[in-house]
């Protein structure tokens, strides 16, 4: 079943330009975002307080990567949950929010019990699933399967980007009645008719990580650094490099990094800083100005022809990605940092596809 390929994450990540395309299949016709399992209910969505994001590992960072266009799409205030923790807190959950769950296989304990929750509460609860028939699925009052098709590493790949395209059509269609942002609407529906493609091109990348990872090999540790719609890129190329590659990493909020993270800035600690255009491009420049004036060993992603302006030349190690819609920028984002965990993995002599201590589905709290 893995073809031409080594390992199910490798097959997997490079499998993305058709997992998208099947995410998106009948979804996007004429212009406007079409969703079966959400037409019924958008109207109570609208009308809600607030809508509340839940999901635990990667299906949080990519409720995290979405929450921003979910916002500035909808005007609903959007905040985040990891499942654990709002039962340890038994958090506040009313019956004019919507609790918006996302699992890729739908059968996580932690998330399950959140929607046990959810429910007692009263919510509208919405699920965000690649599983047909699974408990998330079956236990929703309404939802939206992503179709990315079987997912089989257990490190979650294909998963992440068409969960996060799936949440940017779900925000399409909850803000489809709002006129003051049709232009906008309009350039992201175009942006995702032209991803697959975009994923295409930064896929091949792939040498170029492997050379990269073959540099890190002996790190002790990773840090990277996003900000906006690139802090849940920073968070899941992190949890990527520690779940498979065994090696200590972080992902950091950059405005944070003056607070504290700056102290372990030297020459030796690698740091990727994601610095793609968006509104925080300029904050991002300085940030890297700040950490190389420290000795910092830098790799920046950039977009496409920006080398020079992120860095002068040998300061860093650039990475150039295509540029895409600014909030669909994490999507092409991520792709680098999976293939950079999975050639950091198999350089370090580690088993890809079961990592130490870890299953695909956990359904024990
Ligand atoms: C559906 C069909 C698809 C068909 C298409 C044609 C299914 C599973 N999907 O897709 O095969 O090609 O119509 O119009 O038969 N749901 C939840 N919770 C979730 C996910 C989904 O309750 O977590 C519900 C939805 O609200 C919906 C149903 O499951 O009622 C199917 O969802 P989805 O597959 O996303 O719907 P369509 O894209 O319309
Ligand atoms: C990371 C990973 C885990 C899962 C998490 C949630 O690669 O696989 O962090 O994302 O266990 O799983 P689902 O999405 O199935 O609920």
């Amino acid at each position: 079943k893995k073809g031409s390929y080594d390992h199910f994450m490798q097959k997997e990540i490079h499998e993305q330009p058709h997992s998208l395309t099947t995410t998106m299949r009948g979804r996007l016709k004429d212009g406007e975002v079409l969703l079966g399992g959400l037409k019924e209910h958008l109207k109570t969505i609208r009308r809600c307080r607030r809508v509340v994001f839940i999901g635990c590992g990667t299906s949080y960072n990519a409720a995290l990567g979405a929450r921003t266009f979910v916002e500035e799409l909808t005007g609903i205030p959007v905040t985040m949950e990891v499942a654990s923790d709002l039962l340890d807190r038994q958090g506040p959950i009313y019956r004019e929010d919507t609790a918006v769950f996302v699992s890729q296989s739908g059968e996580t304990a932690d998330t399950l019990l959140a929607l046990d929750y959810a429910l007692e509460n009263g919510a509208l609860c919405v699920g965000i699933t690649n599983t047909v028939g699974s408990t998330l699925s079956r236990k929703t009052h309404c939802g939206v399967h992503i179709n990315a098709g079987c997912e089989i590493g257990v490190a979650s790949t294909k998963a992440y980007t068409s969960q996060i395209v799936a949440m940017a059509m779900m925000a399409l269609a909850i803000g489809s009645d709002q006129i003051s942002t049709q232009a906008r609407r309009n350039a992201i529906i175009s942006g995702l008719t032209s991803l697959p493609s975009c994923v295409s091109e930064v896929l091949k990348l792939d040498a170029e990580m492997k050379d990269l990872a073959s540099s890190l090999i002996d790190s002790e540790s990773l840090l990277v650094f996003g900000r906006g719609y690139n802090y849940a890129t920073a968070l899941e190329g992190a949890l990527k490099v520690k779940e498979v590659a065994l090696m200590h990493s972080e992902g950091m909020l950059a405005g944070e990094m003056k607070h504290g993270p700056l102290a372990l800035v030297d020459e030796n600690l690698p740091i990727i800083v994601i610095a793609t255009r968006d509104a925080c491009f300029s904050k991002q420049q300085s940030v890297i100005q700040q950490l190389l004036s420290r000795k910092g060993r830098l790799i920046v992603m950039c977009s496409k022809g920006d080398a020079s302006a992120v860095c002068s030349i040998g300061s860093c190690r650039v990475i150039e990605v295509p540029g895409v819609a600014d909030c669909l920028q994490p999507v092409i984002n991520i792709i680098p940092l999976q293939l950079l965990a999975y050639h950091l993995t198999v350089l370090r002599g580690f088993d890809v596809d079961q990592p130490r201590n870890l299953a695909k589905s956990v359904t024990t709290q």
